[in-house]
């Protein structure tokens, strides 16, 4: 393997949450969090690295990576937008806020705005059903949300 693309405070910050997990493999999950948040998403020579960390096949990694829909397997916008779409949102108005997005942005769900700011997508159960619809902008949540809120939010953003 070429030259290390994950940081030092990455490998750092694995080796301090090492002896919390029972075993090596059971770091996979927030190995895939911390490379995300330091490179935006998970590219396949950043999985790989991952795999040698932990261990185990390439191949393994990927399916993980793959099933959650949490991990970017594409780069993502400066801002990434990922709406609930599941019922308790759409009942209130969850997909019109989406159709509002990809009018205003002009891209469909799971593309970027072509000069990498925006990122769309739709995303299962966010966990705040009881103040749906909601919407996670990078790592917040947005939740009670309407098309007057969101420009808002939207238009504020850099
Ligand atoms: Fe949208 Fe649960 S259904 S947050």
């Amino acid at each position: 393997m070429g030259k290390k693309i994950l940081s030092k405070k990455f490998y750092n910050a694995m080796l301090k949450l090492e002896p919390r997990y029972p075993t090596r493999v059971a770091l996979l999950l927030p190995a895939l969090h911390a490379a995300q948040d330091e490179l935006g998403w998970l590219s396949s020579e950043v999985m790989d690295e991952v795999a040698v960390f932990i261990g185990i096949h390439p191949a393994q990694v990927r399916e993980v990576a793959s099933f959650y829909t949490m991990y970017n397997l594409k780069p993502v916008g400066k801002y990434h937008l990922k709406f609930c779409t599941n019922v308790a949102c759409c009942l209130r108005g969850g997909d019109e806020l989406v159709e509002h997005c990809e009018k205003k942005l002009g891209i469909q769900c799971g593309q970027t705005t072509s000069d990498g700011k925006f990122t769309l997508m739709e995303e299962e159960c966010l966990g705040a059903c009881g103040t749906a619809p909601a919407m996670m902008l990078n790592q917040d949540y947005f939740e009670n949300l309407n098309i007057p809120k969101l420009d808002q939010l939207l238009d504020g953003l850099e």
